[in-house]
């Protein structure tokens, strides 16, 4: 039987590695797209890369979304079966720093993977796009939202990803395409990159443990996300092509938790004990070693943004039941593997 051909934006980012493992182990060609960078990018991949098994059905093209020439070339050279877009400018942050290169990027990027399909009438491409709880940004009245919630970005990559959103839903309704948005709250892994929240704890606090003299600053510390695991949602991803007609889905756990509560998970699994003192941009985190009090976390104000999403947590019923969504990992176990993770990480770095 011919195999079937993936093409993945953002194949060097968390979710494209792992989902570059998973369509290699449900036997895809899989080609990956990856930016000229002056330092290695690479290194979520190499061990796909260097694999020998992977010799001929895993490769890398250079290429950039804000770049119509080079999304149309690979479009176009590989006419692959189904096209990922997991490629963007993926922090909220940064977005307040680099709002025009974030529409770039993570709006109009998708527009010109969706031109491309267009000109290049293959009909045969079912395209995902990688959308957002960032979407939604405020509560109104109900604390938990579903593909019916009303969106109301609060950010330059929020409202980015809103273009890219609607404009998958305008091409598949105006030209057919099999397009679909997996709208996914937030998901960590070891993986994650290390300015994101939970990564830059689970760092530090590995680190910690094993001697390191330094203090963690963070930001909002009560903001509180519903975080699931990126292994399962790479699956999700897939399962979204693989449905009889496009659509959209909420892809959550339906928890919500603070980033200060993430801290003290890691604590537990670690088993240290911490103490919180103060309040605001006074709150502080000790850590209590043989009776000695030991300054651990401040929050400073280089971590606020300028605007701020407070609360996110997901219905995923509509996935639960038609994408047959059963997470392997709860909110412990994410945190777990990561601190395992980056134990055995810090130690290499002794
Ligand atoms: P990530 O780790 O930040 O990966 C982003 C990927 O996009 C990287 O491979 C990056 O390449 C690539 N990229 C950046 N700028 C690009 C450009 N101009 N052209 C082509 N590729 C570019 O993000 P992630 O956590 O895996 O998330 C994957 C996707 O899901 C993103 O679109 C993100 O916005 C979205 N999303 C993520 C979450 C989450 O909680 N993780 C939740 C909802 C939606 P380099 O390696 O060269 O930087
Ligand atoms: N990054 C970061 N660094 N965030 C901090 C810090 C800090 O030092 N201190 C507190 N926070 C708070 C942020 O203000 C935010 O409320 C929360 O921790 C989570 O921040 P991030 O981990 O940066 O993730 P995010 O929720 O802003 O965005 C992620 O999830 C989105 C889905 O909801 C990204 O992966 C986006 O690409 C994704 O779309």
């Amino acid at each position: 039987m011919k195999k079937k051909v993936a093409l993945i934006t953002g194949i060097s980012g968390q979710d494209g590695s792992y989902l570059a493992e998973l369509l290699l182990k449900k036997n895809y060609v899989v080609h990956g797209v990856i930016r000229k960078s002056s330092s290695f990018n690479t290194g979520r991949i190499d061990h796909i890369y260097v694999d020998p098994h992977n010799k001929t059905n895993f490769y890398l093209h250079y290429g950039d979304l804000t770049d119509s020439n080079s999304v149309y070339n690979i479009i176009n050279n590989i006419k692959p079966d189904e096209i990922y877009n997991l490629g963007a400018q993926s922090h909220v942050g940064v977005s307040f720093d680099n709002p025009e290169y974030t529409a770039e990027v993570s709006g109009i990027g998708t527009l010109r993977i969706l031109e491309a399909i267009r000109f290049l009438k293959i009909k045969k491409i079912k395209f995902y796009q990688a959308s957002t709880s960032e979407l939604f940004g405020e509560t109104y009245n109900k604390n938990i939202f579903n593909e019916n919630s009303k969106f109301h970005p609060k950010s330059p990559y929020g409202v980015a990803k809103l273009y890219s959103f609607w404009i998958t839903s305008v091409y598949r309704e105006s030209y057919g395409i099999f397009a679909s948005n997996g709208i996914l709250f937030n998901h960590e892994s070891p993986r994650r990159g290390e300015t994101f929240v939970t990564r830059k704890i689970t760092r530090f606090l590995t680190r910690k443990i094993l001697g390191s003299k330094d203090i963690l600053y963070l930001g909002n510390l009560n903001a509180k996300r519903d975080w699931g695991h990126a292994a399962d949602y790479v699956e999700m991803q897939w399962r979204i092509l693989q449905q009889k007609k496009p659509e959209d889905f909420v892809v959550a756990t339906g928890n919500a938790y603070s980033v200060k509560q993430f801290i003290e998970t890691c604590a537990k699994v670690l088993k240290i004990k911490i103490i919180w003192q103060g309040k605001g941009i006074n709150e502080r985190a000790y850590f209590i070693n043989n009776n000695k009090k030991e300054l651990l976390i401040k929050v400073d104000k280089r971590y606020f943004r300028p605007n701020e999403v407070h609360y996110l947590k997901g219905d995923a019923r509509k996935a639960f039941k038609k994408l047959r969504f059963k997470p392997k990992f709860n909110f412990k176990d994410l945190v777990e593997d990561m601190i395992k993770h980056d134990l055995e990480l810090a130690r290499s770095e002794l």
